[in-house]
């Protein structure tokens, strides 16, 4: 048996066999990418550098050691490893439980190849038992909880958290996401909407899933 951190761990392990020698990786954010700059720093691969997306990661990354390059100056990435809070056998993603969703999904367009480690009790038939995550800018926020409620959900502001560019979450609860899509390209278009933590336009290609039986891996 293994607990959920044992899990994340295995899952991190097994994401070592996509980074290779003198790479340059994307980098998400939690626990379980925790778990990677952890399995990065005591493996024998040697990275150029690590492109981060939050502050936490590259307090992270300067922990193990790992130069943290700018996007702006990296280019195209070919591999960007990260969590997910809830993920479909497809590759949608609920993401942004860490308040990191902007910069996640701007490394996740900016990369050929996502790999996304996960936990099993985050593989699910259809995304919302989560709620979703959307970066706001503050003085929208009222305005944007009106229309996530017209869409059908129930926005929840994150009170007390300013993210990493000083924009407020909403988390949308009582949702069913049974298009994923439809629903990440309608949060789109409100105004003063920075980012939706819905995956699914460009959602994982890769999904690693850790469970007590040992590791599986999904290629949506
Ligand atoms: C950060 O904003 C999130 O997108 C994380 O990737 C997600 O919350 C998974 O976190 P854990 O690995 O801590 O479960």
């Amino acid at each position: 048996m293994f607990d959920t951190t044992g899990k994340k761990r295995r899952a991190a392990q097994a994401a070592l066999q996509y980074v290779e020698e003198g790479m340059v990786l994307g980098i998400g954010t939690g626990s379980t990418v925790h778990e990677l700059i952890e399995a990065l720093k005591n493996c024998k691969i040697h990275l150029e550098g690590a492109v981060s997306s939050s502050r936490q990661t590259s307090e992270a990354l300067r922990a193990a050691r790992i130069p943290e390059l700018d996007l702006n100056f990296a280019g195209e990435l070919p591999l960007y490893i990260d969590g997910a809070d809830q993920a479909t056998a497809q590759g949608a993603l609920i993401k942004g439980g860490g308040a990191a969703l902007t910069r996640e999904k701007v490394l996740a367009a900016a990369s050929t190849r996502f790999v996304c480690i996960i936990d099993d009790s985050k593989l699910v038939d259809v995304l919302g038992a989560f709620p979703l995550p959307v970066e706001v800018i503050p003085m929208a926020r009222s305005y944007v909880a009106r229309r996530l409620l017209a869409l059908g959900g129930q926005p929840v502001w994150r009170d007390g958290v300013v993210t990493d560019n000083g924009n407020v979450i909403l988390d949308v609860h009582n949702l069913t996401l049974s298009d994923p899509v439809g629903f990440e390209t309608a949060v789109n278009q409100i105004a003063g909407v920075v980012t939706v933590g819905l995956f699914a336009r460009r959602g994982a290609d890769v999904l690693i899933v850790a469970g007590n039986d040992g590791v599986k891996t999904l290629t949506p």
